[in-house]
C-alpha cells in the first residue's frame, strides 16, 4: 500500500500525496499546500526539502552510499576514468567503444581557447582568485559560442552534445591557462594526442624547453580525483546550476554560477582550507591536539576543515577512496609529506572524540584531496579549481535535466517575512 500523509492545521486535516523514489526515499508532496491552506513549508537551507526528481546520483548519507546512474562510486573509482564517468553522468549509460571514442574526440577538438578569448585573461591582476577568473571566463563562453547559448531550451538542447563537450574541455584548459597566467608563464596549448588529464598536466607544467609528460600514476591519481568530484546530488553548487538553468539561461552561464557557488570555503573551498589548517598545525609544531580542542568550541571559523558534511552522517565514501589513493601515490612517488602524518593523526583523534562522534562528523572528500594535489605539484590556490573541473559533468547533467523537463518550473522559493509591518513614509531628511 502506498504511504499517505496528511497535515492537521487547526481542526482540519489536509491529505497530501507521498512520492517514493526508486531507492525508497519518501517525500511529502507539498506542491498544493499553499493553494489549499495558505501555509508554506519552512526549511532553512533546504536540508530537508527535495527541489527536484533526478536520475543522476543517489546518495544515502546515513549509510555512506554514493552511486552515479546506479553504479557505486567505489566501482567507478577503481574501474572507470573521469571521461567515461562524465559520459555516464551526463548521458545515463556507460559509453561503448564507439561512443567513448567520439566523446573523447569532441573533447580534444575543443580543448583550445581561441585568441580572442585569451585576451580576457589580461584583464585580471595576476593575484586574482583563480575561481573568480574561472567563473567569469567560463561565463564568456556564452559570448563566444552564442549559437550554443541562445537561452532557448529547445535550441540549446539541440546543440547540447557540443556545448557539453566544449564546457568540460574548456573549463580544464582555462584552469591551466589561469595557472600559467598567474605564474607569468607562456600558455601551453593542448595536444590532440593526449588523454584528458595528461593534457591538463601538460598544459600546466610544461616548461619552455621541456615538455611535461605525466607519470602514469600521476595521471591516474588526477583522473580518480576528478572522477570522485564528478557529481554529488543536490549540493550547493549543483542546486545553483539548476536554479540558474530553470530561468532558461544557457549551459555556460549556469555552469559559471555553479563555479561561483563552489568557491565558498564551506563548499568547494574546503580542500584548500584543509591544507592551510594542516600547514598551520605543522608550523606550530602541534600534533593536532590544540586544533581539535579549538574546533570543539563550535565556532564556524575554528572548524576542523574536511570534516563533517551536510548529508553524510557516516564516512563520505569518497574520503576513504581518496585517503587510500593518497597513501598509494605518495609511496609510489617516494614522497614523505609530514602533512599526511598530521592528517592521519587528526582523523584518528577526531574519530575517538565524542564531540565529533556525537555529531556524526567524519572526514569528507576534501580531507585528503589536498594532499594528493600537493603531491601532483598543484598549488593550494588551484585546489578548488581542480574541484570545479571534476564537478563540471555533474553540473552539465543537472542543467540538462532542468532544460529537458517539460513540466519544469522556474526555481522561486518563498519566505517568511520578519521585517517591519506596514507603516507610512515620513520625510526624515531635510531635503534641499
Ligand atoms: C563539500 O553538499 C555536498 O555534497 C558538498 C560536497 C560535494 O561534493 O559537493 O560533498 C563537497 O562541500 C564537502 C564539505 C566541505 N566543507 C568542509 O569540510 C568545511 C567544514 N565542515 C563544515 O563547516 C560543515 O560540516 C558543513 C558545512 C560541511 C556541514 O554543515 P551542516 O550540516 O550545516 O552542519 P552544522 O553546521 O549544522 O553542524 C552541526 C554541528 C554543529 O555543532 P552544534 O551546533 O550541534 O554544537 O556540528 C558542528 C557544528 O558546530 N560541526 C563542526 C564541523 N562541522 C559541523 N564542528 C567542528 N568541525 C567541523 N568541521
Amino acid at each position: 500500500m502506498a504511504p499517505t500523509a496528511s497535515i492537521r492545521l487547526g481542526d482540519k486535516d489536509y491529505p497530501l500525496p507521498v512520492m517514493v523514489g526508486t531507492e525508497g526515499e519518501k517525500a511529502v508532496d507539498v506542491r498544493k499546500l499553499r493553494a489549499e491552506t495558505g501555509y508554506i513549508c519552512y526549511d532553512q537551507g533546504y536540508g530537508n526539502t527535495g527541489s527536484c526528481e533526478s536520475a543522476i546520483t543517489y546518495l544515502d548519507g546515513d549509510n555512506g552510499i554514493l552511486r552515479h546512474r546506479g553504479i557505486p562510486i567505489e566501482q567507478l573509482a577503481h574501474k572507470s576514468d573521469f571521461v567515461e564517468t562524465a559520459y555516464l553522468i551526463i548521458y545515463g549509460e556507460l559509453p561503448n567503444a564507439e561512443k567513448r571514442k567520439a566523446f573523447g574526440m569532441l573533447l580534444r577538438q575543443h580543448a583550445a581557447i581561441e585568441t580572442q578569448m585569451q585576451r580576457i585573461f589580461e584583464g585580471y591582476p595576476t593575484k586574482a582568485p583563480p575561481m573568480a577568473m574561472l567563473s567569469s571566463i567560463v561565463a564568456s563562453l556564452a559570448a563566444h559560442y552564442p549559437d550554443l547559448a541562445t537561452n532557448n531550451f529547445e535550441k540549446d538542447l539541440a546543440s547540447f552534445e557540443l556545448a557539453a563537450a566544449i564546457t568540460i574541455s574548456k573549463v580544464r584548459t582555462i584552469a591551466a591557462m589561469i595557472y600559467r597566467y598567474q605564474k607569468g608563464l607562456p600558455y601551453v596549448f593542448p595536444k590532440q594526442d593526449l588523454p584528458f588529464c595528461d593534457n591538463f598536466l601538460h598544459m600546466m607544467f610544461t616548461e619552455p624547453y621541456k615538455d611535461y609528460v605525466a607519470e602514469p600514476e600521476v595521471a591516474r591519481a588526477l583522473n580518480m580525483l576528478l572522477l570522485l568530484h564528478a557529481d554529488h546530488e543536490q549540493n550547493c553548487s549543483t542546486a545553483t546550476v539548476r536554479t540558474v538553468g530553470s530561468s532558461a539561461a544557457n549551459l555556460f552561464t549556469a555552469v559559471s554560477a555553479g563555479i561561483c557557488a563552489l568557491s565558498g570555503p564551506l563548499h568547494g573551498g574546503a580542500n584548500s582550507a584543509v591544507l592551510q589548517m594542516l600547514q598551520s598545525i605543522y608550523d606550530e609544531g602541534d600534533d593536532g591536539t590544540r586544533f581539535i580542542a579549538a574546533a570543539k568550541q563550535g565556532s564556524k571559523a575554528g572548524r576542523l576543515m574536511g570534516f563533517g558534511h551536510a548529508v553524510y552522517r557516516n564516512f563520505d565514501p569518497r574520503a576513504r577512496i581518496v585517503g587510500e589513493a593518497c597513501e598509494d601515490l605518495l609511496n609510489k612517488l617516494g614522497i614523505k609529506d609530514p602533512l599526511l602524518a598530521i592528517a592521519k593523526k587528526l582523523e584518528e583523534a577526531a574519530l575517538k572524540d565524542d564531540y565529533f562522534l556525537s555529531r556524526k562528523l567524519y572526514p569528507n572528500v576534501d580531507f585528503y584531496s589536498g594532499i594528493i594535489m600537493r603531491a601532483l605539484g598543484i598549488p593550494v590556490s588551484m585546489f578548488t579549481v581542480i574541484f570545479a573541473i571534476g564537478r563540471t559533468p555533474g553540473w552539465i547533467a543537472n542543467w540538462r535535466e532542468v532544460a529537458a523537463n517539460p513540466k519544469g518550473r522556474i526555481y522561486r522559493p518563498r519566505q517568511i517575512y520578519v521585517g517591519p509591518v506596514k507603516r507610512d513614509y515620513v520625510l526624515m531628511a531635510d531635503r534641499p
